[in-house]
């Protein structure tokens, strides 16, 4: 077979996919949970990795120090520090590919199969897998308007004795809710006194549109039992890869001890570089900024679309993040309403899968981050029809 021949073989049998997102012509995905293509940060990126190319310092090409890059680590510490409004240190710092890597290398180092790890009810679907990824029994627990629920919680410990508890506390995915400083101080004891580790996925935090949010759990992270996640996904861009995690120094030194660093040094030191620019040049506070202004008028352009288009359903207005976690009329099944969806050119996530009891069915999860205005407004009419076709 030619070269040329076996191009065009390999052409149509492989999918060249650019991204994750797989989105039929024509379709409004509102399931989407992406940052929109235009507000990846181009030009940001680009200043910043030419910085780092022009400064004939080819360290950021090397295998990286397994904790992650000094430099960055004092850059993000300082950015923190101010975000979170009290002093981060540096050396409390562990530098992740993102939120889902430090939940899967926290699972790795931390749990054997069979474990318990408690989950909130509903939760991030995608990081359910990571946990089945390890064996890890799941076990949820109820929320509320306020977060996870202190007493479900107490009784499941009377039942289980679990190694991890995965919370998302802030603008939490899907239900938006926040959980509040109250009982944030509460699950940072009960996690002493039971012995497990909080892993609090903060991905959401920085994306506050009508509040100032409750401390990160940062602020706990002088308890050994406690890690708090974070990532560059939604506040820059995921393409990037780039996270961290807070915790006390010797839960660090665990993580940065770990086989995989001491093979392929730390995690992701190119990114790392061009990021810690990003942030020494203001433009992280800057994309925050202006991404928490877009987002905020999206946010609002779905509620009144909700409000005008689907008034028989229930939900409750998020203050950040990226969902509206909306309840169907009269028990209606979402993932039947899925099927009939794709004819209307709609899409959305069932709330089933976000639930570890197999409920929530008659529950959807709405994105209003990724669509221009005009097309979330039309999705959700396309929703109506959808809904009213019966
Ligand atoms: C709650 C939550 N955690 C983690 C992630 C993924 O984070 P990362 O890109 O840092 O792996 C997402 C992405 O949608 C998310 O919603």
């Amino acid at each position: 077979m030619t070269y040329k021949k076996s191009i065009i073989l390999m052409l149509m049998t492989t999918t060249l996919s650019e991204s994750q997102m797989n989105i039929p012509p024509g379709m409004i995905d509102l399931g989407a949970g992406n940052p929109p293509f235009s507000l990846l940060p181009i030009d940001l990126l680009k200043t910043a990795a030419e910085a780092c190319f022009s400064k004939n310092n080819p360290a950021f090409l090397q295998y990286g120090a397994e904790q992650g890059d000094g430099r960055f680590r004092l850059g993000l510490a300082d950015f923190l520090t101010h975000g979170y409004g009290f002093p981060v240190d540096a050396e409390h710092l562990f530098v992740t590919n993102g939120i889902s890597n430090a939940l899967d290398l926290i699972c790795a180092l931390f749990t054997r199969t069979g474990d318990t790890i408690f989950v909130e009810e509903p939760s991030y679907f995608l990081a359910l897998r990571i946990f089945a990824d390890h064996g890890l029994k799941i076990v949820s627990i109820d929320t509320d308007e306020d977060g996870l629920v202190i007493d479900s919680l107490e009784e499941k410990l009377r039942e289980h004795k679990p190694k991890l508890l995965y919370v998302i506390p802030t603008h939490q995915n899907p239900s938006g809710h926040t959980l509040t400083e109250e009982r944030r101080a509460q699950l940072a004891e009960l996690a002493r006194e039971h012995d497990f580790l909080i892993l609090a996925d903060e991905v959401y935090h920085f994306l506050s549109y009508d509040i100032q949010p409750p401390k990160s759990f940062s602020a706990w992270t002088e308890n050994k039992h406690v890690f708090s996640l974070g990532s560059f996904s939604k506040i820059l861009a995921p393409g990037l890869r780039l996270g961290w995690v807070q915790a006390h120094p010797d839960m660090i030194k665990k993580l940065a001890g770990c086989g995989l660093l001491d093979s392929g040094g730390g995690l992701n030191p190119f990114t790392s570089a061009v990021v810690h620019h990003v942030i020494e040049s203001g433009g992280l506070a800057q994309n925050i900024a202006k991404l928490n202004d877009i987002y905020k008028s999206k946010l609002s352009v779905t509620n009144s679309a909700l409000e005008k288009y689907l008034p028989q359903t229930t939900w409750a207005s998020p203050q950040g993040g990226y969902f509206f976690w909306v309840r169907l009329p009269d028990g209606m099944d979402a993932a039947e309403l899925q099927r009939k969806a794709t004819d209307f050119k709609v899409g959305f996530r069932p709330g089933v899968r976000f639930s570890s009891r197999d409920g929530l069915h008659d529950y959807i999860r709405l994105s209003f981050v990724f669509y221009e205005p005009v097309e979330i407004e039309e999705g959700i009419v396309r929703l109506k029809r959808c809904m009213e076709q019966g």
